[in-house]
């Protein structure tokens, strides 16, 4: 699979504080590529670095192949769509109008226009003032605006803050079809969950570095079980110096290693808890990641 996006040792500084620290992206073509992070963990920084709107303190971008530099950058930007932070729009002016703007911008026809807005499913309120819009349309909007220059690569900045459950749905079908046509989608957010159900790669990001970077898949190979333990004296079980929680069935303990369930069974049964049934249960894809982001600000 050939990477569309490839960074290096990717830096920036504002001043003394490091913003993005040695980050080496790789996002293949054609999936959806979730950027999840807290907030202030370095998501827009990073790619208004890959757009060329802020220039790297270190490290290197490569785009298609070719690397990012001043003199690449105007023939790259064709290719990339990108909404970054809030979505634009002009609120006097309706959905056609702005889409007109970019039209008049980048060279493009109306035919090109209606087609993204076509693809957003904006068609019937195209003719609205933007500002009367929902929030979830304003973000559509957006993303159509990126679309239509139909570029290969879409750079979306949290396309799905604050959506209902409803429109973060809308934006997940959209990209997922997008990427299906070949379109290869970078997606940040600082919710797990309005990006897990779209994204084939992860990239996690804290404190401006990636903790990690692989699919959902090889992100679940990092978690280790929790164990359940089935008992009526959850108490007495908790009261053997076990950090675990109670739960419907017993106690619940969180990142058990088999070792360690050894352990606990062994310490439990010298106490003469009864436990009806012990499993090891494969953690949540949000404990997983709570764990590599050490639970700061998320969810
Ligand atoms: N232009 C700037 N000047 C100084 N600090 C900045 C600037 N932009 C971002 N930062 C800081 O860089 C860090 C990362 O910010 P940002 O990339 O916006 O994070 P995210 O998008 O993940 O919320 C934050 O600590 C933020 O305050
Ligand atoms: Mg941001």
């Amino acid at each position: 699979m050939s990477a569309v996006i490839t960074t290096l040792g990717l830096t920036k500084a504002f001043g003394g504080h490091t913003a993005v620290d040695g980050l080496d992206l790789v996002v293949p073509q054609g999936v959806v590529y979730g950027f999840l992070g807290p907030n202030g963990s370095g998501k827009s920084t990073t790619m208004k670095m890959l757009l060329g709107l802020m220039r790297p303190t270190s490290g290197e971008i490569t785009l298609f192949g070719e690397r990012l530099s001043p003199s690449s950058r105007g023939a790259l930007l064709p290719s990339i769509g990108s909404m970054i932070e809030a979505p634009p729009g002009y609120g006097h002016l309706t959905g056609r109008e702005n889409m007109r703007i970019v039209a008049d911008m980048l060279g493009l026809d109306d035919a090109q226009t209606d087609r993204a807005l076509a693809t957003v499913r904006l068609t019937e309120h195209r003719d609205k003032l933007v500002r009367n819009y929902s929030l979830g349309m304003k973000q559509r909007l957006g993303i159509a605006m990126a679309l239509a220059r139909e570029p290969s690569l879409l750079v979306l900045d949290e396309p799905t803050n604050g959506l209902d459950p409803a429109g973060i749905e809308e934006v997940r079908t959209l990209l997922t079809s997008l990427a299906r046509q070949g379109i290869t989608v970078m997606v940040s957010s600082h919710l797990l969950d309005e990006i897990d159900k779209m994204a084939s790669v992860l990239g996690i990001l804290a404190n401006g570095r990636m903790l990690f970077q692989g699919t959902r898949h090889e992100l679940f190979q990092h978690s280790i079980p929790d164990l359940i333990i089935e008992t009526p004296d959850s108490e007495a079980a908790l009261a053997q110096g076990i950090t675990g929680v109670m739960v419907p069935e017993g106690i619940r303990i969180s990142g058990v290693d088999q070792e360690r369930t050894a352990e606990v069974i062994h310490r439990l049964a010298a106490a003469g808890v009864r436990m009806y049934e012990v499993r090891r249960v494969q953690q949540s894809l949000e404990d997983v990641f709570m764990d590599l982001t050490g639970r700061e600000g998320l969810l």
